[in-house]
């Protein structure tokens, strides 16, 4: 294609992009047909790649590939051909890349390190046949900074022992054994596993029976190393989604918080206590890159629910990702807990360097958004406090915070593009952990989507929305002024990645 014509197609594409019903103005989603979890995430030489689970025959789950993307910035996104197609072992369901910095594996023959693809392979035939061993785990390289990749050979690298869930490869370099790392997710529980080569893999411990939520197959694990902000103490963190009995139904990520020696891990918290990411219903399956600059470990998640995803109300694609966030570690009342801040990047997004400043009792005509809000508890008394999304057609949406039960909530009740899953509409509920009098909430409204921080991050909620018509006017609670209840509030116009 000549350029003035690739130019061209790539305009008209963004117009697209631009009115769509629903699609995301800053959160990355698919040009066309179905997605759902982020996979291979890394960085290598100034490129974030992201690659996801994608079906590019239909906007409903299918053969799964990988599709891919990368970006310099975590905000702007270029879409890259497919990466890794189906192949005679089965799907390409999801995984992890690693940079083989030493060459490990000895895939390397040019200048660039070996990308290595480690993903679990799943065998539909096999499954349909009614076997219990249809999932495996296989790798693959890049030479060429992720524009090609090629299967090995020897594949499945870790065949399956005879149990019907086993998924989802995380690999880590750990420096302490000098070894790689990959976590597994293992029907209920997950199994840590160690190589030297990213080829021949050995079963170390595993976790997990008995702790934390088990509402569902546990599924996407990811086990890093977090140091506090003051670098005096560090810990390993275990995320693992559960496909369904997440806090406001369906699926949900937890997390665990403890050691790990390079083949055990260890609790901190005793085994019923259940952490979760997101307490919205739409972050599901999300894991942190490996590899990139500095100490920041940076998360996506899968913007969905499994109870939902292939029927909502998008026509041409299906699913986008959160924005990304940096996970970092704090002490509170005696435990450590993740925080969720929205990576710094984004605030290039800010149309102006000045925010409008709120007052209650007002409204404003809103489309993308960031809030910064904080409201004294104490002034607002029984009252609650959060904002309003509406339009003439008389649909809402309210993100709020409930004083008496102590409760953030997201409530989807009031839109009316609702009747495609009765799992969808609700009041959803996250507890608020802070016992400070001034409440914090960091907001983020997209065409169809709300991610809100709650208290510097340590309460996060993310959920879609269908709305008939754009929510273009936005009010704050209380309703009624109640004296000085917000003390600061502060509005960014962002703007959309399509222009
Ligand atoms: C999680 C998941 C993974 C699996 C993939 C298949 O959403 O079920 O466990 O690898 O999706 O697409």
């Amino acid at each position: 294609m000549c350029i003035a014509a690739f130019l061209q197609v790539t305009v008209i594409a963004q117009k697209t992009f631009d009115t769509e019903a629903y699609r995301p103005q800053y959160h990355f989603s698919p040009k066309e047909h179905w997605m759902n979890d982020p996979n291979g995430m890394v960085y290598y030489k100034g490129e974030y790649h992201l690659f996801y689970q994608y079906y590019p025959g239909a906007t409903v789950w299918g053969p799964m590939h990988w599709g891919h993307a990368i970006s310099k910035d975590l905000v702007r996104w270029q879409h890259l051909p497919v990466a890794l197609y189906p192949d005679s072992l089965g799907y390409i369901f999801s995984g992890s890349v690693v940079v083989d910095k030493n060459n490990t594996s000895g895939f390397k023959k040019g200048p660039e390190s070996p990308l290595v693809a480690i993903y679990t392979y799943h065998d539909m035939a096999g499954e349909k046949a009614g076997k219990i061993d249809f999932q495996t785990q296989g790798i693959a390289y890049s030479l060429d900074k992720g524009r090609t990749w090629k299967k090995y050979a020897k594949n499945p690298v870790i065949k399956n022992p005879g149990i019907k869930d086993f998924r989802d490869p995380k690999v880590i370099w750990h420096e302490a054994s000098k070894k790689w790392i990959m976590t597994l997710a293992v029907a209920d529980h997950v199994r840590f596993y160690q190589s030297t080569n990213l080829k021949d893999w050995t079963l170390g411990g595993s976790f997990g029976k008995t702790e934390g939520n088990h509402g569902g197959v546990w599924e996407c694990p990811d086990l890093f190393k977090l140091s506090t902000k003051d670098g005096k103490d560090s810990k390993w963190v275990l995320l693992v989604s559960v496909g369904t009995g997440a806090p406001n139904g369906g699926s949900g990520t937890q997390y665990f918080i403890g050691n790990f020696n390079g083949s055990v891990f260890t609790n901190d918290a005793p085994k019923e206590t259940t952490q979760w990411l997101d307490y919205g219903k739409d972050n599901y399956a999300g894991v942190t890159w490996h590899n990139n600059p500095g100490k920041r470990k940076i998360f996506l998640g899968w913007m969905s629910n499994w109870q939902y995803a292939q029927t909502v109300p998008t026509e041409k694609w299906r699913s986008a990702m959160t924005i990304p966030r940096e996970i970092s570690l704090e002490k509170n009342t005696g435990h450590y807990q993740l925080i969720s801040t929205p990576v710094k990047e984004l605030e290039q997004l800010r149309k102006k360097i000045q925010p409008t400043l709120l007052e209650l009792n007002t409204s404003y005509p809103i489309h993308l958004q960031e809030l910064l809000l904080q409201f004294d508890l104490a002034k607002a008394g029984k009252e609650d406090v959060g904002i309003v999304l509406e339009n003439n057609q008389n649909e809402k949406l309210t993100i709020g915070y409930h004083p008496g039960k102590k409760q953030f909530y997201i409530d989807r009740t009031g839109l009316s593009d609702n009747q495609f899953s009765k799992d969808y509409a609700g009041i959803h509920l996250a507890p608020r952990i802070s016992e400070n009098e001034i409440l914090k909430m960091h907001v983020f409204i997209d065409q169809s989507s709300v991610e809100v921080f709650a208290d510097d991050g340590s309460v996060v909620m993310t959920e879609i929305f269908f709305s008939k018509q754009g929510l273009n006017k936005l009010t704050l609670l209380p309703k009624k002024e109640v004296g000085a209840a917000l003390i600061d509030g502060k509005m960014f116009d962002l703007k959309t990645i399509w222009r």
